[in-house]
């Protein structure tokens, strides 16, 4: 089979002759065990658990599984192309490394290691707000790679400009805009273990290193602590926003922008109008609302809603290589990955992200060509068949 990323499948074997095997799983479902035995409880549970019943996470495989691809023959598939242009910008694949806070609680390099491992793929990282390193240090860290930014969006403007103009400075092109977390939602797994990584000073550093923020400070973060850390809390989290105010943001932003946590077809819709140029169809991994639809399930009629009028992303339990073909088949143009690539760094820093990631790649890769296909745009929901039930 001839493709960028199935070459990592011959590669593997071929160290099997010289008597290697792959230094972490190759399996995406047996990560979270695998780094289980690695992380600590807390960081473990924050990065796994979800909010309440863990419903919603149940939601997202279940819609999966409820989606099977149809495979087709005889299609000269050998030869496949995966990359996609998104904002002008070619990407080496359909896939971008989702914005997940705190890394730092998985590995002392975070978002460092996982910069590096995504520039190298030609990949872009999307950079949390609540990252354990500064835009600039991850900036250095990604060099050329892509790179795009993710908000939460701060409640006092003057910040939120001033994060927003460093982020554009350093290079970032695109702006996800994350709706869906402006609280914490009910988790039991760290509310059962007090754990809170960011009023530990963990995922604080980009506030912390802003100019504005400091000067907005009676004294420095290095002399008083706590109350900076009050100040992070009540910046981020509380206060829920309008779709008025989403103009500020375009103001503040001369690149693209994109809203993540769409799961309605009006929101959706609305995204459009207010003259978004994309959307993240996302449940936030189900960490947010519990008993809420699985996030492929609202796909297909948000696709059809928006209708190539802004581009849709998707995330919420892509695992799989199949799973990235179904999400591209049912409307998006590209997947974010979360939780997989964070049990990689866990597991093995840089080396182990880009194995991850190499992983599902090659994986998807393999799976497209085998039913029948030979680049996503080929894709449509005629190659899936709805399961019953
Ligand atoms: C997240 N996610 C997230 N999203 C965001 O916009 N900003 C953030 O800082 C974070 N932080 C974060 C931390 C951890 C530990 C996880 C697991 C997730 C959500 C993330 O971008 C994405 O939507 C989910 O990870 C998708 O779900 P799966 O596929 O990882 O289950």
């Amino acid at each position: 089979m001839v493709g960028q990323w199935a070459a990592y499948q011959n590669e593997i074997y071929l160290q099997g002759l010289a008597g290697t095997k792959p230094p972490f799983t190759t399996d995406p479902t047996a990560l979270e065990d695998a780094a289980a035995e690695v992380l600590t409880p807390e960081a473990l549970g924050y990065v796994a658990g979800g909010a309440g019943s863990g419903g919603s996470m149940r939601a997202n495989r279940a819609a999966f599984d409820r989606w099977q691809l149809v495979p087709r023959m005889l299609t000269d598939a050998t030869e496949r192309d995966l990359s996609v242009t998104l904002f002008g910008e070619q990407l080496a694949a359909p896939v971008l490394l989702a914005p997940v806070g705190v890394q730092s609680i998985v590995h002392p390099d975070g978002e460092l290691a996982t910069a590096r491992a995504a520039a190298g793929l030609n990949l872009p990282m999307i950079l949390s707000t609540a990252s354990s390193h500064t835009i600039e240090e991850v900036a250095a860290a990604s060099g050329a790679g892509p790179r795009w930014f993710q908000l939460y969006w701060p409640n006092d403007p003057d910040v939120c400009a001033s994060i927003l103009a460093r982020a554009r400075k350093e290079g970032y092109t695109a702006l996800v805009v994350t709706l869906d977390t402006w609280s914490l939602a009910w988790r039991p797994r760290d509310l059962d273990q007090a754990y809170l990584p960011f009023i530990r000073n963990m995922g604080t550093a980009i506030a912390m290193s802003d100019p504005v923020f400091r000067a907005q400070l009676e004294k420095m973060p290095e002399e008083d602590l706590p109350t900076a850390l009050l100040r992070w809390v009540s910046l981020f989290t509380g206060v829920d926003k309008s779709w008025s105010q989403l103009a500020v943001l375009r103001e503040l932003w001369d690149g693209p922008v994109l809203l993540k946590g769409i799961q309605h077809v009006d929101d959706a819709r609305r995204a459009v109008d207010a003259g978004m140029d994309g959307i993240v169809v996302s449940n936030h991994g189900g960490r947010q609302v519990d008993g809420a639809i699985g996030s492929l399930e609202a796909l297909p009629a948000i696709a059809q809603a928006v209708g190539g009028r802004a581009e849709v992303l998707f995330d919420s339990g892509v695992r799989n290589g199949s799973d990235v073909l179904k999400a591209l088949a049912l409307g998006a143009k590209a997947v974010l990955l979360g939780r997989p690539y964070v049990y990689g760094l866990g597991l093995g820093g840089e080396d182990g992200v880009r194995h991850v990631l190499r992983s599902l790649l090659a994986d998807t890769d393999i799976t497209l060509g085998l039913a029948g296909f030979r680049t996503p745009a080929e894709l449509s929901p005629a190659a899936l068949h709805r399961a019953e039930g």
